[in-house]
């Protein structure tokens, strides 16, 4: 019979004695259970207060992305992600950018959409209309939740509300919307949404079940946009080949779902660096790209009249500085430091602008040489570090293969095995 991952008072034990339990239940090696536990900057006791049942950490390379200038003013920008290629090819479409200027960002103000569903409501017209009636009272209940975030100028600002049809019947939905300054702000709209059913109960008649905010920001946009000189790409015809590229993505779902990935790429990597939700980012993202009912992508590519190539992007940006993991994760803090940003707002800028960047590097490539080659050059590296390379012998092993023009764990063995026995009849 299987061991059973039914562990009654899991939650009670140290991590210690957790990674016990999980050694035995999965066979690992004392040096397996060492690995997981060696924690660096993030200690065990921090991360066991960052979530539930933690017996180590999953550390990520942190990068830096080079060459950024948005709005006239120089970054640094700190890249958490295991995927080889990214931050160089940010960095190189960043240095490209340069040439005209560097990026120029803005955005709307840092507005959150609070979701109330009330149900069986027999009349949920008039009932929109009352509810639309006792806004200022809706939206004074739910300010007093949250007195320092409306002593910073924040808050519920105003209240939406839409009538909607499901397969269980019609349904009245309240929008609060609040003003979230530095905050993503789920803890606050969450906790106002909560704070005003009763109100939203006693209008409609009706049952309110979820009170939950939407990741679907479509009121906290960052927008970015930047020139690519023709020059700077190599010729003209890159530039009508990224506009193709674009064509595409923009006419076939298959394409655009890659499209947007390369650019959640960058977009993701500063998220998680910056000790952010890589999941409100990722949903509000593609669920923006399919708002008109197609998905398309989150990047629009053009060619001006002096025949360069103009790249702008808009997505939905809950990024926050304060609370979370932003304000209490070590490196998270640092990255921020090194980002110098000042407002979540900003931050959320200058991720769009990584956005922008990741995907004209990309479209870049592929509508040249090809993904492949820069990206196995890499690669290569991992492979041969799986190959049992260590050392000096990782570059060199590399090289060969990526020379040769077959990275295969197969061929980096042989590599292995080749220069070892060259080094020993030495
Ligand atoms: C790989 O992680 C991302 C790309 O596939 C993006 C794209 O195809 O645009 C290169």
């Amino acid at each position: 019979m299987g061991k059973s991952s039914q562990i009654s008072g899991f939650y009670k034990l140290s991590t210690q004695e957790r990674a016990k339990i999980v050694k035995e239940f999965a066979n690992l090696t004392d040096e397996e259970v060492g690995l997981i536990r060696a924690t660096g900057a993030l200690k065990l006791e921090q991360a066991d207060r960052m979530i539930e049942n933690v017996i180590g950490v999953m550390p990520v390379p942190l990068g830096i992305a080079v060459n950024f200038l948005i709005n006239g003013k120089d970054y640094l920008i700190p890249m958490a992600i295991e995927e080889p290629s990214v931050v160089a090819a940010a960095s190189n479409a960043a240095k490209m950018a340069r040439v005209k200027g560097g990026f120029t960002t803005n955005s709307t103000a840092p507005i959150m959409i609070g979701q109330i569903q009330a149900v069986h409501v027999v009349d949920p017209h008039r009932a929109k209309l009352e509810i639309l009636s006792a806004k200022e009272e809706i939206i004074k209940k739910a300010n007093e939740q949250d007195p320092i975030l409306v002593s910073l100028g924040g808050g519920a600002k105003d209240i939406e509300v839409k009538v909607i049809d499901t397969i269980t019947g019609q349904m009245v939905i309240t929008e609060l919307l609040v003003d979230c300054r530095d905050a993503m702000g789920a803890n606050a709209v969450n906790t106002m949404a909560e704070a005003v059913t009763p109100l939203i109960e006693k209008i409609t008649l009706g049952k309110v079940y979820l009170r939950i905010i939407s990741n679907l920001a479509t009121k906290r946009l960052a927008r970015a946009k930047a020139i690519f000189a023709k020059e700077a790409l190599g010729g003209e015809e890159v530039v009508d080949g990224i506009i193709e590229a674009y064509a595409f993505a923009a006419a076939d779902p298959y394409r655009c779902a890659t499209h947007n990935k390369g650019i959640m790429n960058g977009i993701t990597a500063v998220v998680l660096a910056t000790g952010n939700d890589t999941r409100a980012i990722e949903a509000g993202a593609h669920a923006y790209a399919a708002r008109s009912g197609q998905y398309i992508p989150l990047t629009v590519w053009e060619k001006n009249n002096d025949g360069d190539l103009v790249g702008t992007i808009e997505l939905p940006m809950a990024v926050g500085l304060v609370g979370g993991a932003t304000a209490s994760h070590p490196i998270a803090k640092i990255a921020i430091k090194i980002l110098g940003v000042k407002t979540a707002t900003e931050l959320g800028e200058v991720i769009a602008a990584v956005g922008l960047a990741q995907n004209l590097a990309a479209l870049k490539e592929l509508a040249t040489i090809g993904i492949q080659k820069g990206h196995m050059a890499l690669h290569a590296r991992n492979i041969a570090i799986m190959a049992g390379a260590t050392g000096e012998l990782i570059d060199k092993v590399a090289e060969a293969l990526a020379k040769e023009g077959k990275v295969r764990l197969d061929r980096a063995k042989q590599f292995v095995e080749q220069f070892i026995k060259q080094e020993a009849s030495k």
